[in-house]
């Protein structure tokens, strides 16, 4: 069975290509490098013992996602492609809503062609604003900041909008809570352009050597240690999260919401020190001031996907911060 997945060559996406084609799934991968390398494609190869069919390319190219599903019978289609950084979103809107949106339409019409009508698509728990209270359920009122976090909130209310015109889409939105570790072969992981913006990152970064310190933003927050407190899921368990997702697509017809997290908040100075703690490496730190529209605590309510989609977390913190150091060491410059 081919699933098309767009923007594979990504951080989530590539973890999900490995578990996809370790299942025995054939996977089709669009995506244009904007924020990725053709190497990561060789890497997914080198751990699965397969290959990706990949045609590079942008999936607002209509014409591009026209021969895509010409020339392979796609069954379902994973949506990662897009821009994810809040702060960049600020500076940047149109090129955000240009992007996100605008492929989200032009593959869904495509898929809509094709009679294609199985969707998994990368929302994100910034949907859920920073007015609800922990831990978050799917049922919760939603709300945006940033023109990030709108594009996320558009696309689900488009995506909810194309089920009630047409029942016989399934589609599963997936709110993903906050992803790091990589995978446990040390071949691939995140790799941000730039100075990151995500704090495991930006650890990791200062464990290798490339930033000075850890800037801890605000200590003052309503949390055990007075810094921000996460739910962070590794990135596998995410990935997998997806398989189950394509599972339920294909049983279910639908338009429904799943929170991805562990059902755990880990605060700044936690997660900085199990990473000391489990790497032996030093991770130096000073306090700056609050990052604005920071939340004091995120953590999902994850019942849902486990009675629903049958999945659950299973990697604890100390192996997100193994696996993403094996990373990072052996890939001090990214891909
Ligand atoms: P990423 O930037 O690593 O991956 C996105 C991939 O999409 C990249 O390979 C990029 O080159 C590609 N891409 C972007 N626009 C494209 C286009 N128009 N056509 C073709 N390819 C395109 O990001 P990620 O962390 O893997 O995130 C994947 C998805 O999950 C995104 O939609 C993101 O918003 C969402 N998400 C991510 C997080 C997170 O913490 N990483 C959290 C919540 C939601
Ligand atoms: C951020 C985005 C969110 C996006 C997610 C994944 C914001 C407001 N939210 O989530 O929309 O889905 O990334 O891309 O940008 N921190 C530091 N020092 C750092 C970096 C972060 O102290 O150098 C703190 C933050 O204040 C926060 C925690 O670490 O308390 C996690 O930050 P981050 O990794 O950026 O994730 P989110 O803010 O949850």
């Amino acid at each position: 069975m081919a699933i098309l997945v767009t923007g594979g060559a990504g951080f989530i996406g590539s973890h999900t290509c490995v578990e996809l084609l370790s299942t025995g799934y054939e996977v089709i991968v669009v995506d244009n490098l904007s924020n990725s390398s053709e190497e990561v494609l060789s890497r997914i190869e080198r751990i699965t013992g397969k290959n990706t069919r990949f045609y590079k390319g942008d999936v607002r190219d209509k014409e591009l996602l026209r021969t895509v599903f010409s020339e392979n019978t796609v069954e379902a289609v994973i949506h990662f492609a897009g821009f994810k950084a809040v702060g960049e979103s600020v500076q940047l809107p149109l090129m955000y809503y240009n992007n996100n949106l605008t492929s989200t339409l032009i593959l869904l019409e495509v898929m809509q062609e094709f009679d294609v009508k199985r969707l998994v698509f990368s929302s994100s728990a910034t949907v859920y604003g920073i007015h609800n209270p922990v831990p978050l359920t799917e049922d919760m009122p939603l709300s945006a900041s940033n023109p990030y976090g709108r594009s996320k909130l558009f696309i689900e209310e488009i995506l909810r909008d194309l089920y009630i015109s047409d029942e016989s889409w399934s589609i599963a939105l997936l709110r993903y809570f906050n992803p790091i570790g990589a995978h446990s072969s040390g071949l691939i992981g995140e790799s941000p352009k730039g100075v990151p913006n995500n704090l495991m990152p930006y650890i990791s970064q200062v464990a290798v050597g490339k930033l000075e310190k850890l800037n801890v933003f605000g200590n003052d927050y309503a949390t055990a240690d007075g810094t921000g407190s996460r739910d962070y899921i590794h990135i596998v368990d995410l990935a997998l999260g997806h398989l189950k997702a394509i599972k339920w697509v294909m049983a279910h017809r639908g338009c429904d919401a799943f929170n991805l997290g562990t059902g755990k908040g880990t605060t700044v100075l936690q997660l900085r020190d199990a990473f000391v703690n489990s790497t032996g490496v030093e991770i130096p730190y000073s306090y700056a001031s609050r990052r604005p529209g920071d939340a004091d605590e995120v953590y999902a309510c994850a019942d849902k996907a486990r009675d629903q989609l049958g999945w659950e977390a299973k990697y604890d913190i100390e192996a997100m911060c193994l696996d993403t150091w094996r990373w990072q060491k052996n890939n001090p410059d990214g891909f």
